[in-house]
């Protein structure tokens, strides 16, 4: 008899956790829409990826919410209640009529938005009118850094190379993505476009940059210890500033690392080496970010404490753990974690003044 009931009311509770799922995914859908996802839209790919965003949220969102809804009203609605606890419920056999609906509705869903996202792929990634014009650059990926280069732009019969991203704005960029050693993943979230850099082949994407300014360069594949590291910056410039960043670029190397003998002790007392410490320049990660250092006040873990791994060393020895820090490993850490072009992020004179402000701490102790 108490079988016969329950049957009956399950038909009318169908309707009302329908009803249930039905509002409640409207919220959802409010909230999902009302979520600023993304930074700024920055490259002219922008808004066709936020719209497909936007969709994929209007469609996802009900069939999470729905099949929730439905366990949770059945779970209260039809749970054992005291003196029920030895019934078994009724003997049921499958239904095909609902097994058809639950296959197909899905199906038809992904099948949609397979076919719509293809779609918006192909229309975003279509080649400019003059391919032969389009910029090119190469994206390298290393752990734990990123380097591009330049095969249209020739410096010394050699293409140009930066540890920075610099592109002109409102021309097609056609990026060449690869991998000196592990799956990293080249992406500019302002830009919205990201591929896998794969060691052994080259992956592409292309973009039209619409907006100046300057946008992280994340890695977005976890890709070892550092990987949270892996954060440079591309910046976006007018172009005829562009053309003057090649120029300078093609001039002698004088602020761009190397040698760095001449570059020094003028400029090196107008550096704010503690800011340097912790927040890096843009280029160069923030040495705080993974150093405890006491003068800093800072205290990442991810690599040694400077104040007692440094507390006995030279001058010499603590640039060497900058620009080379492969040279000598502190017990207890791994090696390569550490980014391994900080003699190109940091200018000879930025060195100068993070090796006497960490010198000077790391030694405070045993004066
Ligand atoms: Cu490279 Cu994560």
């Amino acid at each position: 008899m108490g079988e016969h009931r329950n049957r009956a009311t399950a038909k009318r509770d169908v309707p009302v956790m329908l009803a249930i799922g039905l509002i409640a995914s409207l919220a959802g859908i409010a909230l999902g829409l009302a979520i600023d996802w993304f930074p700024a839209q920055a490259s002219k790919q922008a808004d066709s990826i936020d719209t497909l965003w936007d969709v994929l949220i209007i469609v996802s969102v009900p069939v999470f919410v729905i099949v929730c809804c439905v366990v949770g009203y059945s779970v209260f609605r039809f749970r054992a209640r005291p003196g029920e606890e030895e019934l078994d419920g009724p003997p049921i056999h499958g239904s095909t009529k609902l097994e058809v609906i639950w296959t197909a509705i899905p199906a038809i869903l992904i099948a949609g938005l397979v076919v719509y996202a293809w779609g918006v792929l192909r229309d975003i990634e279509k080649a400019p009118a003059s391919t032969a014009k389009e910029m090119r650059v190469v994206v390298h990926g290393v752990q734990f850094a990123w380097t591009f280069e330049y095969p249209g732009i020739k410096v010394a019969g050699q293409p140009l190379k930066s540890d920075q991203l610099f592109v002109p704005k409102g021309e097609s960029v056609k990026f060449l993505v690869k991998s000196e050693d592990v799956i990293h993943d080249f992406w500019v979230p302002a830009w919205r476009m990201k591929v896998d850099a794969v060691p052994g082949i080259t992956t592409s994407y292309r973009i039209t940059p619409t907006r100046l300014g300057t946008y992280p360069v994340v890695c977005a594949e976890l890709c070892g210890l550092g990987h949270a590291f892996m954060r440079q910056t591309a910046h976006v410039l007018e172009p005829a500033a562009f053309v003057k960043w090649v120029a300078t670029k093609k001039k002698p190397a004088v602020a761009a690392g190397g040698g760095g003998a001449a570059g020094g002790s003028g400029a090196t007392a107008s550096i704010d080496a503690k800011k340097l410490f912790v927040e890096g320049n843009g280029a160069a990660t923030s040495c705080g970010a993974c150093h405890t250092l006491a003068a800093a006040g800072t205290t990442g873990q991810t690599g040694p404490n400077l104040n007692e791994f440094l507390k006995a060393d030279t001058k010499a020895k603590i640039k060497q753990a900058i620009v080379d820090p492969q040279a000598e490993i502190a017990k207890g850490y791994a090696g390569g974690i550490m980014p391994p072009n900080y003699a190109s992020t940091l200018s000879a004179a930025e060195i100068d003044a993070l090796v006497n402000y960490i010198y000077d701490d790391a030694h405070a102790g045993r004066r």
